[in-house]
């Protein structure tokens, strides 16, 4: 009789390849149990920013990425999965129990755990060509399906705001010594397991893009270009402790599907991030519109 869950080597490296999910500041904020039929995930909150990420927002986003990326890995490895969220109400961190039963996967399952492994937070200007209208709806499709809204900001006053609300929360984040020293502490460095390395990162040139500490990336091309990348925002219509993760699952199918197609991707949170709510306040005034 076939199994009905997975052996311990195939769930091994389903969580291989959940763990190189993105994450804020790459804190890697979870925790895995593996049972004998089922696995589990956890926020773990001694990673949170307490800066940065104050409500926690960005730490669920983060496991929400890492929760996706192992269902696609199990996926594609043959088992299907049924995802328990919060199933233990007494243990808030508890975020997710996967149950399995065995599927065939598909080629493009077998295409997305392939841009698992290609995908990477690429902060440099964007260089090519732009997406055609056919490969972005399948873009915005992907994290639609993950149960977030997710949406093209368009050109003009609405991007307008949009950048006006990024630097705003620059403007803030500059003017903050204990945000300062978080950063310092999770970015800047050469060698690192967690944490962005000094190599992934690059003197801002754009008002979207975080300042981190120490950049010594350089970018690809020096003159001022007039391609400027793409927009997506992947919003949900709550802000609670369910939606958080939701939008995490979207914002991973966004970017699995994005590096499917050979697009370079960067997740931008920081206007969502501040203590103050003026950022916050105009950043909801660009989904207002959509
Ligand atoms: C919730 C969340 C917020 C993030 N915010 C930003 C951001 O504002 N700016 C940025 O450059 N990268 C951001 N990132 C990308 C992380 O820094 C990146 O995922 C992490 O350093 C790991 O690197 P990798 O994505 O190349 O694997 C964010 C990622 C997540 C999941």
């Amino acid at each position: 009789m076939a199994s009905r869950h997975p052996d311990v080597d195939s769930v091994r490296a389903a969580l291989a390849l959940a763990v190189c999910a993105p994450s804020v500041h790459n804190t890697q904020p979870w925790q895995w149990r593996v049972g004998d039929t089922t696995v589990h995930l956890y926020a773990d909150d001694s990673r949170r920013l307490p800066q940065a990420d104050p409500d926690r927002r960005d730490l669920l986003i983060s496991c929400g990425a890492a929760l996706h990326h192992f269902r696609v890995a199990a996926w594609s490895f043959g088992w299907d999965t049924v995802v328990h969220r919060f199933p233990n109400p007494a243990e808030p961190r508890h975020l997710a129990a996967f149950e399995f039963s065995a599927s065939t996967p598909t080629a493009d399952m077998v295409a997305a755990v392939r841009a698992i492994s290609c995908r990477r937070t690429d902060r440099r200007r964007v260089t090519a060509w732009e997406i055609s209208q056919a490969l972005l709806a399948e873009i915005i499709e992907a994290g639609t399906a993950e149960g977030a809204l997710t949406s093209e900001i368009p050109g003009g006053p609405t991007r307008i705001r949009l950048v006006r609300a990024f630097q705003e929360a620059a403007r803030q984040h500059d003017a903050d010594p204990a945000y300062q020293a978080e950063l310092a502490a999770w970015s800047g460095r050469h060698a690192a397991v967690e944490g962005v390395p000094a190599r992934n990162t690059v003197a801002a040139s754009d008002p979207l893009t975080r300042e981190f500490h120490n950049p010594t990336l350089t970018e690809a091309v020096l003159h001022d270009l007039d391609v400027r990348g793409g927009l997506l925002l992947v919003h949900t219509s709550s802000d609670d402790p369910l939606s958080r993760p939701r939008a995490g699952e979207a914002t991973s199918a966004v970017l699995l599907a994005a590096t499917k197609i050979g697009s370079t991707t960067c997740p931008l949170t920081a206007s969502a991030e501040q203590v103050t709510m003026t950022p916050r306040r105009a950043l909801a005034d660009v989904v207002r519109p959509l």
